[in-house]
């Protein structure tokens, strides 16, 4: 297994340009399976994710593969396999997103239940209630979610009881194919379910509300093939704005669109950084100076993404005064609060809180990663920290990060990785 070593207490100075969304290339990915014709899909990110669900479409009988120049074609082609195997869905929980696609232009899907991760439980329990309304029979059967429709699903007017990204991602997919109309009320509002609409609607699906809380579809007979480009990915734009404004340096991200950062922006603003924006760009600088602590409470969209949450905390340790972090989204994402406590941080853990003392620095010290943005988290903590920080586990930064040593040493940092 791979592990980083940081030598802490460089400024980081640079450019960097954004990667495509890991959470908008997931479910497009997926809704690939609604088509038999070929998608050709540009700014796909080099990710262990990615792999894995370009794995199972393969697996599925539509052959997915990236060219030589990074874009990825998936096939299409008429699905032979309508199961997601344990193997592959025990590594990646968004597996689940193939069970709308495949339910919808087949009737037949069987995924494996997925499992709860570090950061909770992860229920699916509202993906499989919409596919229900819509008609299906799912039953769950040796771990396995069998759904079947074998006259189609129908459209369907139906309100989330929770906001669920991933529940209204197979929910838009499912009912692009639907006979009729569906209302699906209470849905997430990311930008990156923006972007798989963006990417259903060239494929031929008449959506229209994406970004409020509710979504019209008015279900089609077949889906055409399409060429997409996805959206940039926010939440490692938003990791490396924090990793400058911790270490009291300055960054410069391109091709990212500034409003869909606006709320991550604006509390960075509050930590004492000067942020200027272009049309595709976003601008850091600390001028040299500590930041300021800030409160944090996470929402779904468009409130303070929980999947920045771990990066602020590790801000806040080093900050200037002292400041609550508190999740609502998952119930066990503070988990790098006790890392950080093995580097010095001062961190009290009530329920979904965490109270913070920012220290003037930590010190370096052999941690472990968790789970995809607490790794991120313990990177910044590290590079924040007097001496060296070894982390291990870091497959879970793989997995949602491109590169991540080599753009941090494009801004200067002292990052290495090893194979232990
Ligand atoms: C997506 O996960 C993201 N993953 C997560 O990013 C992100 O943290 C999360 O949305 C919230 O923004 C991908 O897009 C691949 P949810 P998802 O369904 O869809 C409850 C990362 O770091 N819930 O919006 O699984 C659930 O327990 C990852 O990139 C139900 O109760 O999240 C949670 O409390 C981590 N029943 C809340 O909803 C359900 O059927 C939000 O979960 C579904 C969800």
């Amino acid at each position: 297994m791979d592990s980083l070593i940081i030598r802490g207490g460089t400024r980081l100075d640079g450019t960097l340009r954004a990667s495509g969304s890991k959470n908008a290339a997931l479910p497009i990915l997926a809704a690939t399976l609604l088509t038999g014709e070929s998608c050709t899909l540009q700014r796909v990110p080099l990710l262990k994710d990615i792999t894995t669900m370009m794995t199972l479409l393969s697996s599925l009988g539509a052959g997915a593969l990236r060219n030589k120049e990074g874009v990825v074609v998936v096939e299409g082609g008429s699905v032979q396999v309508f199961k997601a195997p344990y193997d592959l869905v025990k590594t990646m929980r968004a597996s689940i997103l193939v069970l709308g696609p495949l339910l919808a232009r087949y009737g037949l899907a069987e995924v494996s239940f997925p499992g709860g991760c570090a950061i909770g439980s992860r229920p699916v329990d509202l993906h499989i209630r919409v596919l229900e309304a819509m008609g299906a029979d799912v039953q769950v059967r040796e771990g396995y979610i069998v759904a079947r429709a074998p006259n189609g699903l129908v459209g369907v007017d139906f309100t989330f009881d929770t906001v669920t990204v991933g529940g209204t991602e197979n929910a838009v997919m499912a009912a692009s194919l639907a006979q009729g109309i569906s209302v699906l009320r209470n849905v997430a509002r990311e930008p990156e379910i923006i972007d798989l609409v963006g990417f259903l609607r060239a494929m031929g699906a008449q959506i229209v509300g994406e970004g409020t809380d509710t979504l019209t579809i008015h279900g089609v007979a077949a889906l055409q093939g399409a060429n997409y480009s996805v959206m940039p990915d926010r939440i490692e734009v938003g990791t490396y704005l924090v990793a400058a404004a911790a270490t009291r340096g300055r960054v410069k991200i391109e091709g990212i669109v500034p409003e869909i950062l606006s709320v991550v922006c604006d509390k960075l603003r509050h930590t004492g950084a000067c942020i200027t924006e272009g049309e595709d760009w976003i601008d850091l600088d600390m001028q040299g100076n500590r930041p300021r602590a800030v409160d944090v409470v996470t929402e779904p969209y468009p409130g303070f993404p929980t999947d920045m949450q771990a990066q602020f905390t590790a801000l806040n340790t080093i900050a200037e005064g002292t400041s609550r972090v508190t999740e609502t989204v998952f119930e066990n994402r503070l988990m790098q609060a006790h890392e950080m406590k093995r580097m010095g941080a001062e961190i009290l853990i009530d329920g979904d809180s965490a109270h913070i003392t920012g220290r003037l620095s930590l010190q370096g010290a052999p941690v472990m990663a968790s789970d995809l943005r607490a790794s991120a988290s313990l990177v910044i903590a590290g590079l924040v920290a007097s001496g060296e920080t070894r982390i291990d586990r870091i497959y879970h930064i793989d997995r949602g990060y491109e590169n991540i040593e080599g753009n941090l040493q494009c801004l200067g940092a002292d990052i290495r990785r090893i194979s232990t």
